[in-house]
This record gives C-alpha cells, structure tokens and sequence, in this order.
C-alpha cells in the first residue's frame, strides 16, 4: 500500500422528500462542498481513529469500517483508518453515509482499485444499513456525487438524475447541538405505517407530487414555487409524526425572517432545517437567535455548491 490511501465524501442536504424515498418516492438533494476525508495506512487494526471524540462512544462507525474492508477483500486487522469530518453528527447532514462512502473509497485506494459510482452506491447503502434500518441510499448517493443537486429513487441500482438549475438556490440549514437518530425516526414511521400502511401511503404520494413540483420549480429557478414546496413538503411530514416542537420553533423563526419555505431536514425528530433565503444572512441571524447553528449553502446552476 502507497501509504496513506485516501478517500473524500461529501455531507448532503435533502431539500424534498425525506422519509417516503425510504418506501420507493423520488427525493431531491444535493451533495454538500464539505464532507469526511479518510485515511488508510498498515497497523494492527481494526481501528477506527477519529477527530470527533463523540464517535467513540459509537461502535457503529467502526463497524462500518470492518465490514466495508471485509467487502473489499482486506484484512481489517492490518490497517488503521483515520477519519476527519467537517459535518456535525446527526445534524441531518449525512455524515455517517459520508464516513461510508469516504472508507470505502479509501479501502479501495489501498486495495489497488476505484470503485464504479454503481458500486459505491450499493455498497455505502448496504453499509448504511449499521447506521439504521432502511436506508433508502439518497445519503450514500449524495455523498458519492459531491456537489450536485440531483433527484433520486430508491433502487438497485437507483435513478439518479443530475439537474441543471436556471438560478443558484440560496439556502440556509439551522441545526441544534443536540444529535438526533436517524434511526429512530425511521424506525418510529415504520411502526406507523405498519399499523396503518394506507393513510401512510396516501401522505408518501402527496410528498411524491410535492417532490415533482419542487423539481421543476429548481430547474426553472422559481425560488417562490420551491418555497411552497418546502412548506408543503413541511406540513406532510408534520402529519407524518416526524417533525418536533424544536423543528417548527426553528421553523416559524425563519418563516418571520422572510423565509420563502422552511422546512425539517433529513431523518427528523430534532432541530435541522432547510430554509429557502433570498436574504440568508437575514434568515441566519432569526435562526441563530432561536438557538440553532447555522450553514448558508448556494447551490448552483450545475448543482455545484457555490460560495454563499
Ligand atoms: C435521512 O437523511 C433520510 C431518510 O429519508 C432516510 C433515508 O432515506 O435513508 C430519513
């Protein structure tokens, strides 16, 4: 092994469709500019050195990292893997399917190989599966992409379109410090739609034509018709039990604000939202002041993230 081998994912933002993806609904997302960096070199593993000392406290990361060394035909206990993040955990911004996707990239480098994009997703979505129970791949696909805006649907392998936007979106997410899990928000509507799959399915189509006309109104930059998508999307997901008093508190402060929609994102049930901000600082400053942290992202017309 050339030492050290290397692998980078970016972090995501959902703008529409979290959740329903999981049951087979389109999603529109957009990989982030910043995401994990992975490295691997020859020691007495399996190891898992990270910055964040949060994830230590995890066994799943380290998991994730034997077994996708596994998948790749490597000996897990002859390499170290060093993992730096620039995304807060459980922030909504796909860190965990970053730190797949930038391991598996790694390994791959250290194995001699670079792994097909049709591989990196199926794979970071079988690996995802450590994280929680049904993930749809939007995460791992956002992470493999980088910087680009894209719509999906679940699948094996999934339909990834790469949009082209008439105008930048200018976006900003608010996150509380307190992580949520994705997994028990997931976990939580699948309970839920056990026990009442038809109403379920009735608010996942609703989402459906909601994530079609968010689509359209991105290609087209009409940032007012995204703006009710986003609400719309929002009031949905509310009637989907995933959404929290945190949430809309951020919500409602960024509606005040002049956002042109608001709403939560990625698995729910804590503080992260995505806002549509023609004046971001303004709608950062109403966020900041409701007590959340907050990220200004530009999404540009080829989807690339752009200096906000
Ligand atoms: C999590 O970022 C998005 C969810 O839709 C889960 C998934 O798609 O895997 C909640």
């Amino acid at each position: 092994m050339s030492e050290p081998a290397r692998g980078r994912a970016a972090g995501k933002v959902i703008l529409l469709g979290e959740h329903a993806v999981v049951y087979g609904r389109p999603a529109l997302a957009a990989g982030l500019a910043r995401g994990v960096v992975a490295e691997v070199r020859r020691g007495a593993g399996p190891a898992l050195v990270s910055e964040r000392p949060e994830l230590g406290a995890d066994e799943r990361p380290a998991r994730a990292v034997a077994e996708a060394a596994a998948l790749l035909g490597l000996d897990p206990t002859t390499i170290v893997v060093t993992v730096r993040s620039a995304l807060p955990a459980g922030a909504g911004l796909g860190s965990s399917a970053a730190l797949v996707v930038a391991v598996l990239r790694a390994l791959a480098a250290a194995a001699g190989r670079r792994l097909a994009l049709a591989d990196e997703l199926t794979l970071g979505r079988r690996l995802e599966t450590i994280f929680h129970g049904h993930p749809s791949g939007v995460d791992p696909a956002a992470a493999a992409l980088g910087p680009v805006c894209f719509r999906f649907v679940s699948g094996e392998p999934p339909a990834v379109t790469r949009l082209t936007l008439a105008a930048p979106l200018p976006l900003v997410l608010g996150f509380g410090d307190r992580p949520r899990s994705t997994a028990a928000a997931v976990g939580g509507l699948r309970a839920r739609w056990a026990a009442e799959p038809a109403r379920h399915e009735r608010l996942f189509d609703e989402i459906a034509a909601i994530v079609e006309a968010g689509v359209q109104a991105a290609e087209a930059g009409d940032l007012a018709a995204l703006g009710r998508a986003f609400d719309a999307n929002q009031a949905v997901l509310a009637a989907l039990g995933v959404s929290s008093a945190e949430t809309e508190a951020l919500i409602a402060a960024a509606r005040r604000a002049g956002a042109l929609g608001a709403k939560l994102t990625g698995g729910g049930g804590g503080g992260a939202v995505v806002v549509v901000a023609p004046e971001p600082a303004r709608v950062a400053a109403a966020l900041a002041r409701a007590g959340a942290r907050t990220l200004a992202v530009t999404v540009g017309p080829r989807g690339e993230e752009v200096a906000a």
